[in-house]
């Protein structure tokens, strides 16, 4: 943002020759329906497995639920002028499947189609690329309530719904990906259970895995037969796994991990199929059954782009007797076939996630992807970080997001400079939300929500964002 009132936080920018990034690089930042639309029961939504879960009893921290959330659905257009004032050149939003096809199945709700119309159109009006993700975990209760990801129908489901998106929003939208991060909607919501809809089950976890990628597929087909203009994509959240030790016993453990978390899904989705040792350590929890012939074609239909979503890295060893489980993302539900692996902390700076801060690990990923699987364009769709913000005397000045955004960005732009055709970065997240099991307790915004008076204020982390936009790049340090 220009106001002279306000410069950018620190002087980063002002030191020293430039890192830029080349012409044409999609700066943008991300957002999702559940956390931010709010509106849960207007314009004929109905509700997702979202809305159950945060309504349940235990589920997310302190009773939060999405119902209101940033009222994005009724601040739409404001929120978009706010995009622009901070030079945003794309916004990456999610579609809100219930909004527009009420139950998950059967017509669409014009209502709910409209509103997104309406906000491509703001976007376009403001120069901005809509950037449109179908499905960020919001699935309709009664396709949960008919069997959810581990039930084979829904995969068709899933392209039914893209196709009748498509339809609707296809001459405004050019940048699609598919699903946000399938390893979540699998290994947290089937397998740990700490995501909607909540079961514990790791051999549904790998079926919802596989019907999420063949409904991926079967949308990537849809969409490319009703638009073949559109630039398709999916969405996965990679961790570089390294282990403790050179010890075989602790590699061991960093390659489970790896199947678990990147290969189960780059592997069907780029290679088209599936990696022989992550069936192997599987064998006790599927017998992978549930793949039939001509899933893994469908499954690695191709695509124009890969979207990445980065956080951290996996540090992991061999388990030692009587080691006690960790919580969360290292449950041992959320790894079948690997429950007894430790997840290691190092020590390191961590994030107010727990998360450990490890910026080259943006770039380590990005090469693999490149160097392992594919020569498309990748964009990173996600990377953030929530830390305890206060607002003084009415400004939230962010340093620690500021500089893990600045750090990232420096191992994107090593990437591109080794060779990966990085196209793109959106931050996550535009402005605070509903951070799913953790409520609002978690904040990841470059925009500060005050969810009394829903008041938006810019961070520092915004009004630096807005200045690397606008020099298309960093100061080299
Ligand atoms: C990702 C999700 C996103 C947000 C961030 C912090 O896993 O895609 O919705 O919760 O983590």
């Amino acid at each position: 943002m220009s106001n002279p009132d306000h410069p950018p936080a620190v002087g980063v920018l002002d030191q020293g020759p430039e890192l830029i990034f080349p012409p044409g690089f999609l700066w943008g930042a991300a957002t999702a329906a559940y956390q931010i639309e709010g509106a849960a029961t207007e314009g004929g939504r109905t509700p997702s497995i979202w809305d159950t879960f945060s309504h349940t009893e235990g589920r997310v921290v302190a009773g939060h639920t999405g119902d209101v959330a940033c009222d994005h659905y009724h601040r739409m257009p404001s929120d978009v002028r706010l995009m622009a004032e901070l030079g945003l050149k794309s916004y990456r939003f999610s579609v809100s499947w219930p909004r527009v096809q009420p139950g998950g199945s059967g017509p669409a709700n014009a209502e709910g189609l409209d509103f997104y119309r309406r906000l491509a159109d703001e976007l376009l009006g403001h120069g901005i690329e809509p950037w449109l993700t179908l499905y960020h975990w919001d699935l309709p209760q009664p396709l949960e309530d008919a069997g959810g990801w581990p039930a084979r129908d829904t995969a068709g489901r899933f392209a039914d719904y893209a196709e009748l998106v498509a339809d609707a929003l296809g001459d405004r939208v050019r940048y699609w990906t598919t699903l946000n991060e399938p390893w979540c909607s699998a290994f947290l919501g089937y397998g740990s259970g700490v995501h909607a809809p909540g079961r514990s089950d790791g051999a549904d976890a790998v079926r919802a895995g596989h019907h999420l990628m063949l409904g991926h597929g079967l949308a990537v087909q849809a969409l490319r037969a009703s638009r073949p203009h559109a630039q398709l994509g999916i969405t996965v959240n990679l961790y570089p796994v390294t282990p403790a030790s050179d010890a075989p016993a602790d590699v061991d453990a960093a390659r489970r991990i790896d199947a678990l978390a990147n290969r189960f899904f780059l592997d069907p989705v780029l290679r088209g199929s599936y990696p022989t040792d992550l069936a192997a350590d599987l064998r006790e929890v599927t017998d992978f059954g549930h793949v039939r012939d001509g899933d893994l074609a469908v499954i690695s239909t191709p695509l124009d782009l890969v979207g990445v979503n980065y956080y951290s890295r996996h540090v992991v060893a061999a388990p030692v007797e009587g080691a006690e489980p960790e919580p969360y993302w290292r449950a041992p539900s959320c790894w079948p076939g690997s429950e007894d692996v430790r997840f290691v902390t190092r020590g390191v700076p961590v994030t107010d996630m727990d998360w450990e801060i490890d910026a080259p690990g943006l770039t380590e990923t990005l090469r693999r992807v490149h160097d392992e699987y594919t020569d498309l364009p990748l964009y990173v769709t996600e990377n953030g970080s929530a830390f305890v913000d206060a607002v003084i005397d009415g400004q939230v000045d962010d340093v620690d997001r500021l500089a893990y955004f600045d750090a990232h960005l420096r191992a994107a732009h090593e990437a591109i400079n080794a060779g990966v055709p990085l196209r793109g970065y959106f931050a996550w997240s535009l402005m605070d939300n509903f951070e799913w099991a953790w409520g609002y307790t978690k904040r990841f915004g470059m925009v500060w929500i005050d969810y009394d008076s829903q008041a938006r204020i810019p961070k520092s982390s915004a009004r630096w964002y807005a200045e690397v936009i606008r020099r298309n790049g960093l100061a080299a340090q």
